[in-house]
């Protein structure tokens, strides 16, 4: 039996690609936490007297090879058993006879589902925000490397006022460390317990104890009621997907902001070679490639967002298959995002200002306001007025 809910009867091979599209792909990353979850789940209907000490045993050590040979790449969740929950509880029969038959007991993949998501998503949501302070990180060090230098500040993409590039690259830090604590926040939808809802419903008959599994599993609490987790479902990836969003803008900013001070008409930042890509046909190019992919990369997560809230709005309550095309706009969102910020937080300590340019680019007006408040200070005259002198004085 490859699908868990096999009849015997034909299939169709067109529908199955189409239901299973790429989803077997896409579970392939959550096969260690659906690993973790059936684990939890074994030890709950042990712990409940469903299942015996010697089929937990051989529950847990299977459970554990399964999830180390996939790890080794010596199997992969196939198009016929449709996701990883099937291709798992296939190996766990196969391997431990009546034992694996009895996992099943009190759950559906309905509530599989979501428990390994929320697993994958709370390390997804560290590892992301991890990687939002390496980047915050490295601009630190460019600002203790290079921060004395002076640059002007801008408003409307006109010179304003002098800033340095501590100030610019403090900035960007102090944002993305926010970005960082708003993908830690997010992590308060994935931390309920999906496991006991079962199909969506809860488990008729049976006493089992759902407490077992949230704590086994690290989940704050358990998510009731059961109809409550799969109206959820969605919402702790919209979450993370807006933060996410939130990160990718910032970066994109961040790289917006480099390949215009890179050009030769501003001249304030010089690339090196490794992080320059140059023209088949234009022999003095030196492109920002990186910079400008970062640009263009940093909607991602908000166009994922938005695929999440297409596919949930609307939608009756229950589990609906629909659910399923949740996860693929997630894992997009997020992989997209963590891969700039892994390459921002690689190429910022590479990048060089050039001091002697931005000095030339520091011209007098933009000390005007500071003159208007040195004369505030001096003589006391309303700001309003010293406004008008200096602008006076300039005119003249
Ligand atoms: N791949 C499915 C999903 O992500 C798993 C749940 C399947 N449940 C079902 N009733 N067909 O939603």
């Amino acid at each position: 039996m490859t699908r868990l809910w096999d009849r015997g009867e034909p299939l169709d091979r067109i529908v199955l690609e189409y239901t299973a599209g790429e989803d077997h792909l896409l579970d392939d990353r959550l096969v260690a936490y659906d690993v973790r979850a059936s684990a939890a789940h074994a030890a709950m209907l042990h712990a409940s007297g469903f299942l015996s000490s010697d089929d937990l045993a051989a529950l847990g050590t299977t459970l554990a090879r399964i999830g180390a040979d996939h790890a080794a790449g010596a199997w992969r969740v196939s198009l016929e058993e449709e996701d990883c929950h099937t291709a798992i509880e296939n190996r766990l029969v196969e391997a431990c006879g009546e034992a694996g038959s009895r996992i099943h007991l009190g759950r559906s993949r309905n509530d599989q589902v979501l428990a390994a998501l929320r697993l994958w998503l709370k390390d997804a949501l560290e590892t992301l925000a991890g990687a939002a302070g390496a980047a915050a990180d490295a601009l630190d060090g460019l600002a203790a490397a290079q921060g004395s230098l002076p640059m002007p500040g801008y408003t409307h993409l006109q010179r304003a006022m002098p800033s340095s590039v501590a100030l610019w690259a403090g900035g960007f830090a102090a944002e993305l460390r926010d970005d960082a604590a708003g993908l830690r926040a997010a992590r308060r939808r994935a931390d309920r317990n999906p496991l006991g809802s079962a199909a969506g419903y809860g488990v008729p008959v049976l006493e089992l104890d759902r407490g077992h599994t949230t704590a086994s599993l690290g989940f704050s609490e358990p998510h009731v009621p059961v109809t409550a987790v799969q109206l959820s479902r969605g919402k702790a990836e919209a979450g993370a997907l807006f933060e996410a969003a939130l990160l990718g803008q910032d970066l994109g900013r961040l790289a917006a902001e480099l390949c215009l001070f890179a050009t030769a008409e501003f001249g304030f930042v010089r690339l090196p070679p490794e992080l320059t890509t140059g023209s088949s046909m234009l022999p003095q190019k030196r492109n920002p490639d990186l910079f400008e992919l970062a640009r263009g990369r940093s909607g991602e997560a908000a166009a994922a967002l938005f695929e999440v809230l297409a596919v949930t709005a609307k939608l009756p309550s229950g589990y609906h298959r629909d659910l399923q095309l949740v996860k693929k706009a997630l894992f997009r969102g997020m992989d997209g995002v963590l891969a700039t910020a892994r390459l921002m937080a690689h190429a910022v300590p590479l990048v060089r200002f050039d001091g002697p340019r931005m000095a030339a680019a520091l011209d007098d007006d933009l000390r005007l306001a500071e003159r208007a408040y040195r004369l505030v200070q001096e003589s006391g005259v309303p700001f309003r007025e010293a406004y008008r002198r200096v602008r006076r004085d300039e005119e003249a």
